[in-house]
């Protein structure tokens, strides 16, 4: 019998590259690169619109249309807040989570996908460990894929939520969104910045609105280099000083599930980067203090600070509702499929 030949290896890399040209769903959310300024103000409005309007009229303009949640990893907030967004305007949303489903036994995240699409998802919502599985699903089904944070990569719509927080406390309207409304603010992230994906897509959104980004943390949490983060991004080792120069702060988690084997003085850090009464005080006594959540007590930030009347951290998780029926809306324009 004549053997089959294969594709050459130049037909098999050039079929590799025609994928990753392939267009996806104009309604995806997989970078906040996504988002062109126009853009991000026009979900801000649609997120204020969505949240004022009536429930019962609000909810028939999803009415049974079929949203996936396929979440790879742990979340409390993304999870919710996407599902929430979801019935709120009246879709059939359904959960595929790694421990409870055929993902378990083996199945790829494609065939899940495909299994979803035929299944009659006409969006899907994913949280992936893995830094580019949203751009790959998106390409496998077609479909708009809204990232719910993908490894270390990005989390878009945390980024949207955290700059409608930030929008909130500086009583900056969603209308008023351009490429110099953050103008003269600086916005300071410390943490383990190096594996949030929350810091990578709040520093690729934020500065094309204007603002600074700081990012601060021990060495061995930060990116080598700010410059490679993109324009209007540096890096300051001393929170205290970051702290002075900025108009709005965000503290991160250590991320104990990245650091592979990389061993943290948790009391020095806690002595150096720690949101605490006296730090704040000292620092920043009127500074919005944000956090992606979630958030660990007494490590990154007090009772106190998480607690007291700087703390943006319950309006970032409200606002993640209204913010997420936006980008479901969004990828759902149009119709049925
Ligand atoms: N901010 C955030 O992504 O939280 P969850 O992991 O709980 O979704």
């Amino acid at each position: 019998m004549a053997e089959t030949k294969g594709p050459s290896r130049k037909a098999q890399k050039l079929s590799t590259l025609s994928l990753f040209q392939q267009p996806i769903h104009p309604g995806s959310a997989i970078s906040a690169m996504n988002f062109s300024v126009a853009a991000v103000r026009q979900i801000l409005l649609a997120a204020d619109a969505l949240e004022r309007e009536d429930p019962l009229r609000r909810a028939k303009r999803l009415a049974k249309r079929r949203v996936a949640l396929l979440f790879y990893e742990a979340s409390t907030r993304t999870r919710t807040s996407f599902e929430l967004a979801a019935k709120a305007l009246g879709a059939d949303t359904t959960l595929v989570s790694s421990l409870s489903s055929s993902i378990e036994k083996g199945e790829t995240l494609k065939d899940t996908g495909i299994t979803l699409k035929a299944l009659g998802a006409e969006c899907i919502i994913l949280r992936s460990p893995y830094s580019g599985a949203p751009y790959l699903l998106a390409q496998t089904t077609g479909l708009p894929v809204l990232n719910a944070g993908d490894g270390m990569a990005e989390h878009p719509s945390q980024a949207l939520l955290d700059l409608r927080t930030i929008l909130q406390r500086l009583k900056i309207r969603a209308s008023a969104v351009n490429e110099k409304c953050l103008r003269g603010i600086t916005l300071t992230i410390c943490g383990d910045v190096l594996h949030s994906r929350v810091a990578r897509s709040n520093a690729l959104l934020l500065p094309r609105l204007g603002a600074r980004i700081i990012f601060c943390g021990p060495e061995e949490l930060l990116p080598e280099s700010a410059t490679a983060m993109g324009p209007g991004v540096s890096i300051e080792r001393d929170f205290d000083t970051a702290l002075r120069q900025s108009q709005v702060a965000m503290v991160l988690r250590i991320q104990a599930e990245r650091l592979a084997g990389l061993k943290i003085d948790l009391d020095e850090y806690r002595r150096r980067y720690q949101a605490n009464t006296e730090r704040i005080a000292a620092c920043a006594p009127k500074t919005p203090i944000l956090h992606p959540g979630p958030i660990i007590r007494g490590m990154e930030i007090t009772d106190e600070v998480a607690d007291g009347p700087q703390s943006a951290i319950a309006a970032q998780v409200a606002n993640g509702v209204p913010v997420r029926m936006a980008l479901v809306a969004r990828a759902l324009k149009g119709g049925r499929r």
